[in-house]
């Protein structure tokens, strides 16, 4: 149901992000079945609240979509996104996918996190001859390479081993047409091998009897479905290499897969997406090649499975402006300071549900980080709040304790998956 705020602009007016499990029931935020406020109230510290049911549907979802595609597929999850232990272990369990990995250091997370090597698929940049030796160990371990030095150390390393190609097919997108979550398209940037760097690419390959059996892009991150036009062209981009690499047999598409973040998002065409990759991997484009579709999104499974519990530490005026500071700052969850990517605040006791919300003001959400930048939300309309009240940042599922540094020496919190 829609809510409807007396005096707040209408972009803020309504609760766009409510859900069967996360939503206010008698006043009270309920996530993943269990009292938000209640559950934070027996942590001292920042609490990443997890919810494995969500994750669970997240995963279905795609799975669904992908099996409307007609191609077959894998799914890999992108570690990098969140590496808890039990959310690890949690995903190994169902048997349903396998796992993404950038660094050797997550080689060894996803090992102890029960994903057999054959599931295990890495994707890196910049890696040095030290990653290269401890990936090269694991036999059955897939690596696709993003640079032409990868492929030739590897050649010299383990030569006639399969290998997978990044490729950067010169078009991208990400959230909001952003150009910082945008990995290819008009900016040069360093992911994957260039067209003109083709050539070059499969002499290496060739050279070191390296197979090239998996063609790998990755364009972006949080595409939604106004970017699937431009997501579309990228993937369209990818027949021209594919044409000349005839022992590929899977195309990795990456993740990128977005979710809403702010009200008015929409959430992602899945039936689009996978039309997608149909029209253009499906039987009819492929000659018979019978291509394997692989897809590893990190946000897309966790990120709207993970809620931020903070503690209010203070309510002051200051100026124009009432701000509300909390005992977490940007250096928990990185990504609204250097992304743009907002995490929408929520107050987890709402004192009055029935009130029609006049008592409701714009406030900013401050953090604990001697920093300017360090900034929830602004002008954000919240129901009165008092210290020692609580807020959830929802969308805290990736790239929040995954990003979080020490920053202040304010890196502690706690997290949990229920
Ligand atoms: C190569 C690669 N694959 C997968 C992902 C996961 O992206 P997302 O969490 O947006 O799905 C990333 C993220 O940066 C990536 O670089």
């Amino acid at each position: 149901m829609t809510r409807v705020l007396a005096g707040l602009p209408r972009a803020m007016q309504t609760d766009w992000w409510t859900r069967d499990d996360l939503r206010h029931d008698k006043g009270r935020l309920i996530f993943a079945g269990q009292d938000a406020a209640a559950l934070a109230s027996r942590y001292d510290r920042p609490l990443f609240l997890y919810g494995a049911t969500r994750i669970r549907a997240n995963l279905a979802r795609l799975r669904t979509a992908l099996a409307a595609s007609g191609c077959d597929h894998r799914l890999y999850y992108a570690m990098k996104c969140n590496r808890f232990p039990p959310l690890l272990r949690m995903l190994s369990g169902t048997g349903a996918i396998g796992i993404d990995i950038c660094s050797p250091g997550e080689l060894d997370l996803a090992l102890a996190s029960g994903f057999a090597a054959r599931d295990i698929s890495f994707t890196g940049t910049g890696v040095a001859n030290r990653d290269l030796d401890r990936l090269l160990a694991e036999p059955d371990l897939h690596i696709n390479c993003d640079s032409l030095s990868q492929i030739r150390r590897i050649g010299e390393r383990t030569p006639g081993r399969a290998i997978g190609i990044r490729i950067n097919p010169g078009f991208g997108t990400g959230y909001g047409d952003s150009d910082r979550l945008t990995y290819a398209g008009a900016r040069t940037t360093k992911f994957g091998i260039y067209r003109e760097q083709w050539a070059e690419a499969l002499a290496l390959a060739a050279r070191h009897r390296l197979t090239i059996t998996t063609l790998h892009f990755h364009v972006g991150c949080g595409y939604l479905s106004q970017q699937l036009d431009a997501w579309e062209r990228a993937v369209g981009a990818v027949g021209a290499f594919l044409a000349d690499a005839p022992q590929v047999h899977t195309i990795n598409i990456g993740g990128g897969l977005g979710l809403p973040h702010r009200a008015g998002d929409a959430p992602l065409d899945l039936d689009r997406w996978a039309a997608i990759i149909a029209r253009h991997f499906g039987a009819k484009r492929s000659n018979g090649r019978g291509l394997t579709i692989a897809v590893e999104p990190g946000d897309y499974l966790v990120k709207d499975a993970g809620i931020l519990l903070l503690d209010v530490t203070g309510v002051e005026r200051k100026r124009d402006t009432l701000f509300v500071s909390v005992d977490g700052g940007f250096n928990l969850h990185p990504e609204p300071a250097h992304y743009d990517l907002p995490c929408e605040p929520i107050a987890c006791v709402i004192a009055d549900a029935d009130a029609d919300r006049t008592a409701w003001q714009p406030v900013t959400i401050a953090g604990n980080i001697n920093e300017a930048l360090d900034l929830w939300a602004e002008e954000h309309p919240m129901p009165p709040l008092a210290e020692g009240d609580r807020i959830a940042l929802i969308n805290a599922g990736g790239y929040g304790s995954a990003m979080a540094s020490n920053h202040c020496m304010r890196g502690e919190f706690y997290e949990l998956l229920i």
